[in-house]
């Protein structure tokens, strides 16, 4: 046995055990990113470096031994600092987008590819139920938003962008009686919050605090939820289409109090004695207290739904006692502007990867057209996570030039993008462990080295029967299932 100290915390271990065993026998979670169980120790990418203290050497924990008496620390600056600077030269080579471009800017947030995905396959309900759990006013919002996602829709690149209002809008309009989304209400928490304002930051903020099992009062100085939208001309925004989404926030059980002006009475310090939280979604000015939240009553409307949900999101954190939301949004890798070479590729690629070339989408069915720029691993990717975690910032200029937009290749089921492999080895180690006769393996060397079936056998004999095991494993989205969706 050795024992050993696992930031100041003393741990035995056996004979033989490495660092990483001995963290995680004292509790302490250290990131991998080529290291299994099954694989062992590969040290391709040095992401689990660890501090020695005596020696003030890092080590790779995946690797090291633990040694008697050692003293190991796995989270001072130092480790952090190296840790960042390993991501970083990973993801200057990195060539994807943890998001698709039109995503990552519609302020709320909805998952445009995969709303898309449901239109192209038909899938009526799946596609208005994303829209609405995303947008929870997506026909109304089908009427008057702006649409800044299509201003970066990559599609525009080739044509056209991709319609995306209209899509929404025309996914949502025949579900508009529905109580669509309402069954991911979860039980009633016994907790109360009070919103000020009924306009669409104050009413999305009710609907999510709702889905979160909060009883929810709406206070509105007015007498009718949406009233600046009614000002809008009938054939910009028909009443009925308004209506029916307010409906749908009330159907969650929210209590609406009209031509009741917030300010001497009731008073915000009266709220807040009712409500176990209060989320001012109007230009009342109010003095900080640690149960008010603040929503903003935006210009651009689709932003107003943005900002009531994030108000929403640090209530109901507020309220589960849990840490307060980031401000962040999550970290994305982007791949920019595509360059005019790398235009036709990366389309027939995309297209395929929904089993449809390019040229021949129908170019009546809006949705046929996306290219589906998001990526196939958005939440149990570890590049992304631990980017996130260490605080690398995505908008950072890349030291080196973006590399190339290099073609995806397909086995049946199975996806392998170049561009997001970070060259750590798994895959290749899971296939030789196999036996398989052609394998994969990486070729050249250095920078320049790539994955790659000897003998132009194809990725589906490279992969062989492991394929499927060699997916799991990855720690990116370079190797992926076609029809992976996460959420
Ligand atoms: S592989 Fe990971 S880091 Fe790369 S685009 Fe996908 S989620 Fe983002
Ligand atoms: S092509 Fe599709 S996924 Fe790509 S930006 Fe446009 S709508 Fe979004
Ligand atoms: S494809 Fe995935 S598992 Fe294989 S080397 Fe690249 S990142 Fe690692
Ligand atoms: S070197 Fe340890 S996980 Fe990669």
């Amino acid at each position: 046995m050795a024992r050993l100290r696992i930031n100041g915390k003393e741990v035995q271990v056996a004979d033989g055990a490495t660092l990483l065993e001995a963290a995680r026998a004292a509790g302490v979670e250290i990131p991998t990113l080529c290291w299994l169980k099954e694989t062992g120790a590969l040290t391709s990418c040095m992401i689990c470096a660890v501090r020695d203290k005596s020696s003030g050497r890092l080590l790779p924990a995946c690797a090291a031994k633990a040694v008697e008496d050692m003293d190991i620390d796995t989270d001072c600056e130092k480790v952090h600092e190296a840790r960042r600077e390993i991501l970083q030269m990973l993801l200057d080579e990195h060539v994807g987008d943890c998001e698709a471009p039109c995503s990552r800017i519609c302020p709320a947030g909805l998952n445009i590819p995969r709303m898309l995905r449901h239109i192209e396959k038909d899938e009526a309900d799946g596609a208005a139920r994303r829209a609405k759990l995303d947008l929870i006013f997506p026909a109304t919002l089908g009427h008057v938003c702006t649409a800044p996602c299509e201003r970066v829709c990559r599609r525009g690149q080739y044509d056209t962008a991709i319609a995306i209002r209209q899509s929404h809008c025309d996914a949502s309009m025949p579900f508009l009686d529905n109580t669509i989304g309402q069954d991911t209400r979860r039980m009633a928490t016994g907790l109360s919050v009070g919103i000020v304002g009924a306009g669409l930051a104050g009413m999305a903020a009710a609907w999510e605090c709702a889905l979160n099992g909060h009883a929810c009062k709406v206070y509105e100085k007015r007498d009718c939820a949406g009233a600046k939208l009614r000002m809008l001309p009938q054939e910009q925004l028909p009443s009925e289409v308004l209506d029916a989404e307010i409906e749908s926030v009330r159907a969650l059980g929210v209590e609406f109090v009209f031509n009741c002006e917030v300010g001497s009475e009731p008073s915000i310090a009266s709220l807040l004695e009712e409500h176990d939280a209060v989320i001012v979604a109007c230009n009342l000015s109010f003095t900080a207290h640690a149960k008010l939240f603040n929503a903003k009553e935006e210009v651009l409307h689709v932003r107003a739904v943005g900002s009531g949900k994030k108000a929403a999101r640090e209530v109901n954190a507020f309220l589960a006692d849990a840490p307060a939301p980031s401000p962040e949004k999550s970290f994305n890798s982007n791949i920019g502007r595509l360059q005019p070479n790398e235009l036709e590729g990366y389309a027939v690629e995309r297209r395929k990867n929904v089993g449809q070339t390019f040229l021949s989408a129908v170019p009546s069915l809006e949705s046929a057209r996306c290219l589906h720029c998001d990526c196939t691993k958005p939440v149990t990717c570890k590049l992304r996570r631990y980017a996130e975690q260490y605080g690398l910032a995505p908008q950072i200029s890349r030291i080196m030039e973006r590399p190339p937009v290099a073609p995806i290749q397909a086995a049946q089921n199975v996806l392998f993008e170049p561009g997001k492999c970070i060259k750590c080895g798994i895959c290749v180690e899971i296939v030789r462990a196999s036996g398989l006769d052609a394998g994969i393996a990486f070729a050249r060397r250095g920078l320049d080295s790539h994955l790659r079936v000897p003998f132009g056998a194809g990725l589906a004999k490279g992969l062989g029967d492991v394929a499927e095991r060699c997916v799991q494993a990855c720690p990116t989205a370079a190797l992926s299932f076609r029809d992976a969706e996460e959420s």
